[in-house]
């Protein structure tokens, strides 16, 4: 784990993070991930191995509160560990910035990133009622403190 580091992203980034997001999500858009750089609160960690981009989380920082909007590894370097990395990363960020709460919503189909999430402490305090299509978003949050 150690070639692996993590960092807030750079414009050169910007690219390969567009390529990983709509991969996995669909409908990325590069100029709305580049605009994230000059944003305050909103931003992209990215995870790097060696100038490529293999992951990555969005999240808005707005002590006392941190969000998470997303998380994701590239495809082909999923199922290796690798998110536990972005998770701690993020926690850590949200302590440093004096955050008590981060909050998510996620697919409740989504059983990979709803065992992260859990594994990481992070508990169901709502839903939202079909907010992917046919499926709910489960809300869940993570007190710090
Ligand atoms: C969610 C995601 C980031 C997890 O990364 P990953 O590389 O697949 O998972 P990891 O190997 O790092 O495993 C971390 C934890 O995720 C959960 N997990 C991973 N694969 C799983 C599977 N097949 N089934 C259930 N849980 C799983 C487990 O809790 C696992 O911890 P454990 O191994 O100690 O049990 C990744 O699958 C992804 O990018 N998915 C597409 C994007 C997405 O849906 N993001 C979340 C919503 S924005």
């Amino acid at each position: 784990m150690s070639d692996y580091s993590v960092e807030k992203m750079s414009e050169c980034f910007v690219h390969q993070v567009y390529e990983i997001e709509n991969d996995l999500m669909g409908n990325a858009n590069e100029q709305t991930i580049l605009k994230t750089i000059e944003s305050e609160c909103l931003n992209y960690y990215i995870l790097i191995e060696s100038d490529k981009v293999i992951g990555f989380f969005e999240c808005k920082i707005l002590s006392p509160e941190a969000e998470l909007y997303s998380i994701a590894i590239d495809k082909n370097f999923q199922g290796k560990g690798l998110s536990n990395i972005l998770m701690n990363e993020f926690i850590k960020i949200a302590i440093d910035y004096g955050c008590d709460t981060i909050l998510l919503e996620v697919n409740r189909i989504n059983n990979k990133a709803i065992n992260l999430y859990k594994k990481y402490g992070f508990s169901e305090y709502g839903k939202r009622k079909n907010y992917y299509g046919d499926n709910d978003a489960i809300l869940m949050k993570k007190e710090l403190i």
